[in-house]
């Protein structure tokens, strides 16, 4: 399984909002493209931590900073990178299958929203880029 940086997608949720405030609406395989099956958030990681540092071979995923802002850089492991600024409660970033994902510079009160198309599986996850760019070039 392979993913082109192409596929990985700035979205925009629907945000209602009136005088008792904001409401966002995020939905698996609706305007997330998968069913839901895992959420996780992070909070309280210092402005010079990186996170991340991994692919995944089977798990997509959706990032939301629903409070705060952290960036996200994104490689596909054939030389391609994008940097996400995640700064707005009703967007988010998905990434397909077999990307690189490093998340860095959070703000104090970030709170990233981490939904996933799959249950927690370690052995789906690869930790160590040389390995990774292998794995994608053995893929192509
Ligand atoms: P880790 O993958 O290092 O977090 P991130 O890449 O988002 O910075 O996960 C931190 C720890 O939590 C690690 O021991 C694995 C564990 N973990 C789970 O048990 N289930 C999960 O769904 C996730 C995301 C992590």
């Amino acid at each position: 399984m392979e993913s082109s940086i192409e596929e990985v997608k700035f979205l925009e949720f629907p945000q209602h909002g009136d005088e008792r405030g904001h409401l966002v609406i995020v939905e698996g395989n609706q305007n997330v493209p998968f069913d839901i099956k895992r959420v996780f958030y992070i909070y309280g990681s210092e402005a010079n931590v990186i996170r991340g540092n991994h692919a995944n071979r089977k798990s997509k995923f959706v990032l939301i900073n629903v409070a705060g802002q952290s960036k996200v850089r994104v490689k596909d492991g054939k030389g391609n990178e994008i940097i996400y600024c995640l700064n707005r409660p009703h967007t988010g970033i998905y990434l397909p299958v077999m990307i690189w994902k490093e998340m860095y510079e959070f703000s104090n009160d970030s709170v990233l929203l981490c939904l996933s198309s799959e249950h927690y599986d370690a052995n789906e996850y690869i930790r160590d880029y040389d390995a990774y760019v292998k794995e994608v070039q053995a893929n192509q």
